[in-house]
């Protein structure tokens, strides 16, 4: 995830649209071996519980050759096959240059990989999240067009000032959503795939809610960006997904929601197809001993 609040200017040594060099030599052989340690981790344990979409794209885009992926390498076999390429932002990015990039099939990445010490948390999405969370699926024809479609619908929202509502569509499914496959539920956020702690717990936790997407709902739910999740959104298909947000225009739904209170993270209302009322007993308890943080990422 990259938006971040607006500041017009790229630092310096970044060009006009925010991007820089990779600099993939640059690496150390320690920060190549921590990207070898994370996806180690996490490629033990997401197949059964992944999409066979996402494995399928770790797989075809040789994800796991050793070492921080080149992103001139990656872009080339990610251009054969769904015209996406993936290129280097210095950190967060405004929202406009964000969106303008997805619009384009580039997807931005940070370049840095988190230390040995922030293995389980750390506060910006790094190469690892970035590059082994999202680009997986942006080899699935499917959802490579659903992320274009959203950095259009982006730019559009900001002409209506309803961000805040559209970011809540990219968090709930591109962050942190759930799939039905087969009958069975599986992971497909980048935000889930990429962190081990969340891998679990979104799937097989009982504390947090799982919900069937609707739109309309979904874009009033607040939601957390320091923890866990308190609910999970589950998609039946990227197509079901991707046509559902075309062929909703978003601007008579943002007038009807900006009449609307938001929902708690936690919320259950009346007309949610609940799969499962979680106690949120992960919450409460965080709630309860406040302070400490893990997550995420
Ligand atoms: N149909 C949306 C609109 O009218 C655009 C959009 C498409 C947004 C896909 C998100 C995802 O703004
Ligand atoms: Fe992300």
């Amino acid at each position: 995830m990259s938006i971040a609040p607006s500041n017009p200017l790229p630092p310096p040594g970044a060009a006009a649209d925010w991007t820089v060099p990779q600099n993939w030599r640059g690496y150390t052989p320690a920060e190549h071996a921590m990207w070898d340690r994370l996806f180690a981790r996490q490629a033990a344990m997401l197949p059964g519980r992944a999409t066979s979409a996402f494995l399928e794209g770790l797989d075809v885009l040789r994800l796991s050759k050793a070492g921080i992926p080149d992103f001139d390498e990656l872009s080339a076999r990610l251009m054969d096959l769904t015209g996406w390429s993936v290129v280097a932002v210095p950190g967060l990015v405004p929202d406009a240059v964000f969106f303008e990039h997805l619009a384009h099939r580039q997807f931005v990445a940070g370049r840095f990989i988190r230390t040995p010490a922030q293995l389980d948390y750390l506060q910006e999405p790094d190469v690892f999240h970035d590059v082994f969370g999202h680009v997986p699926l942006l080899a699935d024809p499917v959802f490579a067009d659903y992320m274009q479609a959203y950095g259009e619908g982006g730019l559009r929202s900001l002409q209506y000032g309803a961000l805040d509502k559209l970011a809540r569509l990219y968090w709930y499914t591109v962050e942190f959503g759930l799939i039905r496959e087969a009958g069975e539920l599986k992971l497909y956020g980048a935000g889930i795939v990429s962190s081990y702690g969340e891998s679990i717990f979104a799937l097989e936790d009982p504390s947090p809610h799982r919900l069937g997407f609707d739109l309309k709902r979904l874009m009033r739910t607040q939601y957390r960006i320091d923890d866990y999740q308190q609910t999970y959104f589950v998609i039946d298909s990227f197509d079901d997904l991707l046509q559902q947000t075309l062929q909703t225009d978003f601007a008579p739904l943002y007038a009807e929601l900006a009449g609307l209170s938001d929902l708690e993270a936690d919320a259950i209302v009346e007309d949610d197809v609940v799969l499962n009322r979680g106690a949120q007993a992960y919450a409460k308890a965080r709630r309860a001993g406040s302070s400490s943080s893990s997550t995420n990422r």
